[in-house]
């Protein structure tokens, strides 16, 4: 079994095993289908993919500086496969792993997979699990990640977004409840203390056009080419993050229970392996929003942990509630 699709009156929702891949979201909407995620046309494009299209990413999301962190008073050497950091899990991490579909219905499934990588250095036997739920235009995914032994997870979907179907993201308007985000070095490792949004680009708390954002002279927008950034979430009520496209009229609720979202707007996409329609995205054809934990975690302790052990798995549920014009 390579795939398995979920139905709603609303939506089809198709999962692959790779990666346990949120692959395509498609919409019924006045007689037309749109697509509503970015994906693969088949596993090979999937497999060749830098860029984690709908991809569930583990067993630590975002990256670990110098792939290397202390643990219970030991220091552990990750793999590394970004610019001499450990991003996404690494290079054997969750999403290039074929996952066992465990339980399958027409609006839920659940996939499974057991992930130990001693090359990679990362300690434990993990048993990891994503469960997809479809609700007429909710879809819902709860990860759970548990091991014998302490050691790290904090695993994300890493789903990009085009409600307009094709094109560019640049005329969809993102809100995220965040007063604070991580400005971040060269190598894309957050560096210093979180910085206040007010008065900054980065302010996305009223609903900004991305593409305002993307032609922004700011350092940090220019250093990125767009955004590529970690949005430390405000407590409140509503969603984390709303993202429209205002031509359609089409619109994305997201509701989480994780510290932070990822916001990356597909720099060089162009560049990757072909989508679903056979052929590369354009630059910036997807906006990523990446609820999880802060990125490096595992090396500052100020934003909480990403350790588990027998007594404490990680468990988090994010949902995604569609709006169809
Ligand atoms: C994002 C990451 C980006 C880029 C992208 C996939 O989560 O923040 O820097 O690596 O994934 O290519």
């Amino acid at each position: 079994m390579l795939s398995h699709t979920l139905h709603s009156e609303a939506l089809s929702v198709e999962i692959r095993m790779l990666g346990a891949a949120l692959n395509r979201v498609v919409a019924r909407t006045a007689g037309a289908e749109v697509d509503l995620v970015l994906g693969h046309a088949d596993d090979a494009d999937r497999a060749a993919s830098t860029y984690y299209l709908g991809a569930l990413v583990g067993p630590v999301a975002n990256r670990i500086a110098n792939g290397r962190f202390t643990l219970d008073g030991v220091t552990h050497q990750l793999a590394t496969n970004d610019r001499g950091n450990t991003l996404h899990g690494g290079p054997d991490g969750f999403s290039t792993r074929p996952w066992t579909l465990i339980e399958a219905g027409p609006d839920a499934a659940t996939l499974a997979l057991g992930w130990t990588d001693p090359a990679g250095g990362l300690p434990g036997h993990l048993a990891a699990s994503v469960t997809y739920r479809l609700r007429g235009n909710e879809l819902s995914q709860t990860l759970a990640v548990a091991s014998d032994t302490p050691t790290l997870a904090a695993p994300c979907l890493h789903p990009y977004f085009n409600l307009a179907g094709s094109g560019t993201i640049r005329d969809h308007v993102v809100a995220v409840r965040a007063g604070r985000v991580l400005f971040t070095a060269a190598t894309s490792i957050p560096t210093g203390p979180p910085v206040e949004v007010a008065g900054t680009p980065f302010d996305l708390r009223g609903g900004v056009r991305l593409g305002d954002v993307m032609d922004s002279d700011h350092p940090q927008v220019a250093a990125a080419s767009g955004l590529d950034h970690a949005f430390l979430l405000d407590p409140g009520d509503g969603p984390a993050a709303v993202l429209t496209d205002p031509a359609s009229g089409r619109r994305l609720e997201i509701w989480t229970d994780q510290p932070s979202i990822q916001v990356f707007t597909g720099v060089d996409l162009s560049t990757d392996a072909a989508g679903l329609g056979g052929v590369p995205y354009p630059d910036f054809g997807g906006v990523a929003l990446e609820a999880q934990q802060v990125p490096d975690t595992a090396n500052r302790t100020e934003f909480g942990s990403v350790r588990i052990d027998a007594e404490h798995p990680f468990r988090s549920t994010t949902r995604y509630v569609f709006t169809l014009a």
